[in-house]
């Protein structure tokens, strides 16, 4: 079949041509958005990492497509209402290693409430041996309040009790089985708010979970609780964490994800499309003053980033791939409802 995969390191061109001889494959490197122009009439799969957005403009420029195969667990970068009006099916990676994003997640939580960040600038940056501005806090005995105990909801549990963290967890589909096997209770989402020490986030994005804390709720969290968020940057509204860290509602933040992620490098992108949302510009003010506060500590959407995860998603990508291309398709994202 005809394919067009974006891709983002060199490696991943040969690993993938090699395991999928006999389509004709046209690699881009780079995502949607660094090749705007792009157009394939006779393209009818594509194959795009979670930096490509994939909506109505990106969808025009393949007139003929069939399939979408993200190398991603989240799929709101792809517009799936108008791949469904197309009848275009859409592939994803369910999971590649629920550890992998749950050990990241702790990292940052571990940054933020032993200043590792910032241990580490004292002493490289500053040239100083000192523990002065350095001291954190316990995690044992501490509340976690995780949202989401799907895959890696469920890893992160398994780790803060080793850690000897207290653990509530809210989820729309409770799972009894697993809350006894681990030993940790569901609560409402209002009662984790209000009453955990840390807030983990570990649910997909859609618009039901759209700014699930944002500026009216984020005045219920518990003082002095920590945020931490690898799911995506659209279930927390950007400026409730500026105004939680100004108000000294949140001690710290740890996000791998931010909304409105795809401007942080490329601002100008923003500045010059066609309709810069007033809701994107704020947001990116927000991210702004999110970057800059010491108290929060940032990373590049990487939590997924191992060795071993990214072969695991280049690998079921593949055969999401050979599995459609042979009329039996699997892992596909349902189509929405509304
Ligand atoms: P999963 O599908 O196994 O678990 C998600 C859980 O959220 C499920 O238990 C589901 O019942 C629950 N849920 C769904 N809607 C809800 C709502 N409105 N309120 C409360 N609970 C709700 O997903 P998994 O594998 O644990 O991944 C979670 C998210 O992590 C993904 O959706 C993705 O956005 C993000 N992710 C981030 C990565 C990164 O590199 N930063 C990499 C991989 C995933």
């Amino acid at each position: 079949m005809k394919i067009v995969c974006f891709f983002n390191e060199d490696w991943e061109e040969g690993y993938v041509k090699e395991r999928l001889a006999g389509h004709e494959i046209t690699f881009l490197k780079g995502s949607t958005s660094d090749h705007a122009d792009f157009r394939e009439e006779s393209a009818e799969i594509l194959s795009v990492f979670v930096n490509s957005p994939v909506g109505k403009t990106e969808l025009e420029h393949f007139p003929n497509l069939k399939h979408i195969a993200t190398r991603s667990t989240g799929y709101d970068h792809i517009d799936r209402a108008i791949a469904r009006d197309r009848a275009i099916t859409i592939s994803s990676v369910p999971a590649y290693g629920e550890n992998t994003v749950a050990e990241f997640a702790f990292g940052l939580l571990l940054t933020v409430s032993r200043k590792l960040y910032e241990c580490i600038k004292k002493v490289q940056d500053e040239g100083l041996f000192s523990q002065v501005g350095l001291r954190g806090f316990d995690l044992k005995g501490k509340t976690i309040g995780i949202l989401g105990t799907g895959r890696i909801g469920a890893h992160m549990i398994r780790m803060a009790k080793g850690f000897g963290m207290n653990v509530i967890a809210f989820d729309v589909y409770p799972n009894e089985a697993l809350a006894r096997e681990l030993g940790f209770s569901y609560v409402s989402q209002d009662e984790l708010f209000a009453t955990s020490d840390v807030i983990s986030f570990h649910l997909p994005y859609n618009k039901d979970t759209h700014h699930l804390l944002n500026t009216t709720n984020i005045h219920k969290l518990k003082k002095g609780s920590v945020v931490i968020n690898t799911a995506r940057g659209g279930l927390i509204e950007t400026e409730a964490l500026a105004m939680g860290l100004r108000e000294g509602i949140l001690a710290g933040v740890g996000l791998d994800v931010l909304e409105e992620e795809a401007f942080v490098e490329d601002e100008t992108r923003l500045l010059f499309s066609p309709h810069p949302s007033e809701a994107s510009l704020k947001t990116t003010l927000a991210n702004h003053y999110l970057i800059e506060h010491p108290r929060a500590i940032i990373a590049p959407h990487n939590a997924f980033n191992t060795d071993e995860a990214i072969r695991r998603i280049l690998d079921t990508t593949v055969e999401n791939i050979k599995a459609f291309a042979l009329g039996e398709p699997k892992n596909i994202v349902p189509p929405p409802t509304a």
